[in-house]
């Protein structure tokens, strides 16, 4: 616990962390849009992520099993592509096993800068990081990462910066903010430090048969549910909204032309909400979009990596296809491993 304590003063607070004001408004011109509109960003309370954790375990929820399993079976080969004496940015909280595993089997890693969100769990994560890898410079930033930001340097020179985002976290934006993350990215591992320009480690969800993917989100005990409806439960606490909880139901649905999951809280019934002096009418039946989960083809996302300047130097799946993992470079030689074709190859964004 000291540790954490320890590890929470050297936490470097960006202006863009997440403040109740800042929230507020934009639950406002959520509630205010039509189609009404939440962002899945704020689901990530303390209740929510320890949900989401929960969710990771479930037997539906392929995705972090099956990311898990790409980087065993070929984390020398993801390390050798990364090369020595990284700077590696993680865009998320990086306490998981994933980053452990790369950190372990990286030649000689510089610094780790992970951006979060959340100062707890950041405090928490670098922490019990610092402890394992005393190594390695830990830089922990609080901040949402999908604003611009400037990220620490190392104090030993790194060969290249590798920004890494696990997770096909990257499905939940909007293509246009997907693209510009990826921008950013590109812009961090090119000018973030090291005589090389480095790259993006990223993890992406596959398309697959609907119902795989439709069950992912619909699991039977019904955790994705509560996890979804949690939103709710922390605005009432956080903001003073007053949603019933039992006027709504969680719905996701897989859009073949979007190639998307698209995840929304539908009214029961006919009802009112009240939030900072203004009313919010729902009709009965009436969906509020609530989060975007994209799956991509390995073509699909190739190209779309493309448009933010990204080449995909290297690509990891599983046997079955479900999950890849990714190393996109700002431009120099391209090694693309060779692809087998997609089984389903739907549009994807971009
Ligand atoms: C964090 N993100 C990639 C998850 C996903 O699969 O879109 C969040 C999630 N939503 C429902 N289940 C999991």
């Amino acid at each position: 616990m000291s540790h954490d304590i320890q590890a929470l003063r050297r936490i470097h607070v960006d202006d863009h962390h997440h403040d109740r004001d800042g929230i507020l408004r934009d639950v406002l011109r959520g509630l205010g849009a039509t189609p009404k509109r939440l962002s899945s960003k704020y689901f990530y309370d303390a209740r929510g992520s320890a949900l989401f954790e929960r969710i990771c375990e479930l037997p539906e929820y392929y995705l972090t099993r099956v990311e898990l399993a790409i980087m065993r079976d070929h984390i020398g080969a993801i390390a050798n592509a990364l090369g020595p004496d990284v700077r590696l940015v993680e865009y998320g909280s990086g306490s998981g096993l994933k980053t452990r595993m790369l950190l372990r089997s990286l030649a000689a890693p510089v610094a780790y800068v992970p951006v979060e969100i959340s100062r707890i769990t950041l405090a928490g994560s670098v922490a019990a990081l610092g402890r394992e890898f005393p190594a390695i410079e830990m830089l922990p930033v609080c901040a949402d990462f999908t604003q611009p930001i400037t990220l620490p340097r190392a104090t030993r020179a790194p060969r290249q910066t590798v920004v890494y985002f696990p997770g096909s976290t990257l499905g939940n934006f909007e293509p246009d903010d997907a693209l510009r993350l990826l921008r950013e990215m590109r812009n961090e591992a090119g000018q973030g430090g090291g005589i090389l320009s480095g790259g993006v480690l990223i993890g992406v969800d596959l398309v697959k048969e609907r119902m795989a993917m439709e069950a992912a989100y619909n699991d039977a005990a019904g955790v994705t549910a509560e996890f979804t409806l949690n939103l709710l439960v922390r605005l009432n606490h956080e903001l003073g909204a007053d949603f019933n909880l039992a006027g709504f139901r969680h719905r996701a649905r897989w859009h073949p032309l979007a190639g998307r999951i698209e995840t929304h809280l539908v009214s029961g019934r006919e009802q009112d909400v009240h939030l900072s002096g203004r009313t919010f009418h729902f009709a009965a039946g009436e969906p509020m979009l609530v989060e975007y989960s994209c799956k991509y083809t390995l073509d699909g996302f190739a190209r779309f990596a493309a448009r933010a300047g990204l080449h995909v130097a290297g690509v990891w799946t599983d046997p079955g296809q479900q999950f890849s993992v990714q190393w996109l470079t700002c431009g120099r030689d391209e090694v693309r491993a060779a692809i087998p074709p997609m089984p389903f190859d739907t549009p994807a964004p971009g």
